[in-house]
């Protein structure tokens, strides 16, 4: 059981294996964490951004009362969305969010991504220009931000803080100034990108990765409408390395893409709203890959090019000084 959690370098415990809940409504989201806490997942991932917190903080509480089990039975994380990367909006936003979920607490609240934007509520989480473009906010101060989530950790309103689609050099800044430096930092991560530099840079500072899109998020190809960095190559699940050291374990591969993140103490999160799939995604603690399973999954990576949440006409950011990518 106790290589299914990592210590944060808060002092938490967090589990590696947890269900992602991007691109789920809010309706649909209830069953599925209902399904994933009785499958034995302990970690459950959201957003404001995906506004599905309501749908998520329902499937925790009854799951809770079903199974006589305790609020600290489950580690829940959440995200402070790009429209509220001001200092000003940290604390409403994280209570805003504890107030959708049900909770008193968050286990992990992080900076979703290091970018703001103008947006016109809290709830214009993309604001477009008349030229359909995002409206970037340039004046983002990550350091300032920072500061406001560590005083979130004094108000005991999340227990551990950390960052997300931060590169390296983000990191540093970061780390450089932090009293309670980011716990993990979660991107986009799975055989095609592995985040090779982001990886030794985590290790070196006691820093847990996250890896979102852990399967390549098959059928991903558009991205609000336009091509992303999968529409023209073969998915991950696809991919004969994979179906091969799949057959030789008798397992799907689904599970060996799992699998070889969790081996790597990558905290893992894929997606999913079938209860079937849900379940066998976290069967993945009964088999281990080999040296040679594992060096031949590493040969996959493309780095950069393997990318699938590349920046679309639309969400161009790249003009912001903390463009990520
Ligand atoms: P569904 O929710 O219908 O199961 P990622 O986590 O990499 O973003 O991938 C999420 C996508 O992968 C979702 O479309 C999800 O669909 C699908 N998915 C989740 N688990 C599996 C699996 N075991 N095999 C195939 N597809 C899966």
């Amino acid at each position: 059981m106790a290589d299914r959690c990592v210590t944060l370098n808060s002092g938490h415990q967090m589990p590696l294996l947890g269900l992602g809940c991007w691109l789920a409504e809010s309706h649909e989201i209830q069953g599925s964490v209902e399904a994933a806490l009785e499958a034995g997942y302990r970690h459950i991932d959201t957003a404001a951004l995906y506004m599905n917190e309501e749908g998520v903080g329902a499937g925790i509480k009854s799951y809770l009362a079903k199974s006589k089990k305790d609020r600290k039975d489950v580690f829940v994380v959440t995200k402070l969305p790009s429209n509220a990367m001001s200092p000003e909006k940290v604390e409403r936003l994280l209570k805003k969010s504890l107030n959708n979920l049900g909770l008193t607490y968050i286990d992990l609240f992080l900076l979703h991504f290091p970018i703001g934007v103008k947006g016109k509520s809290d709830d214009d989480f993309f604001p477009l220009d008349e030229n359909k473009k995002l409206v970037l906010d340039y004046g983002t101060d990550l350091i300032a931000i920072w500061k406001e989530m560590e005083r979130m950790v004094k108000l005991s309103l999340t227990k551990s803080i950390g960052v997300s689609n931060f590169n390296v050099r983000q990191m540093r800044k970061i780390c450089a100034i932090a009293k309670i430096p980011p716990a993990t930092n979660q991107v986009e991560m799975h055989v095609y990108m592995q985040q090779k530099e982001l990886q030794e840079f985590c290790k070196a500072n006691n820093i847990y990765i996250t890896a979102y899109s852990p399967l390549g998020s098959p059928g991903r190809t558009k991205f609000m409408g336009e091509p992303t960095g999968s529409a023209n190559r073969m998915q991950p699940l696809e991919n004969p390395v994979v179906k091969l050291i799949a057959e030789r374990h008798n397992v799907s591969p689904a599970q060996v893409l799992i699998r070889y993140l969790v081996q790597l103490k990558v905290i893992t999160i894929p997606k999913s709203t079938n209860p079937a799939r849900i379940k066998s995604n976290f069967d993945v603690w009964g088999f281990r890959l080999t040296d040679l399973d594992m060096a031949a999954l590493q040969s996959l990576d493309m780095g950069e090019t393997g990318r699938i949440m590349n920046s679309t006409e639309t969400f161009d950011m790249r003009s912001h000084p903390e463009c990520p990518f």
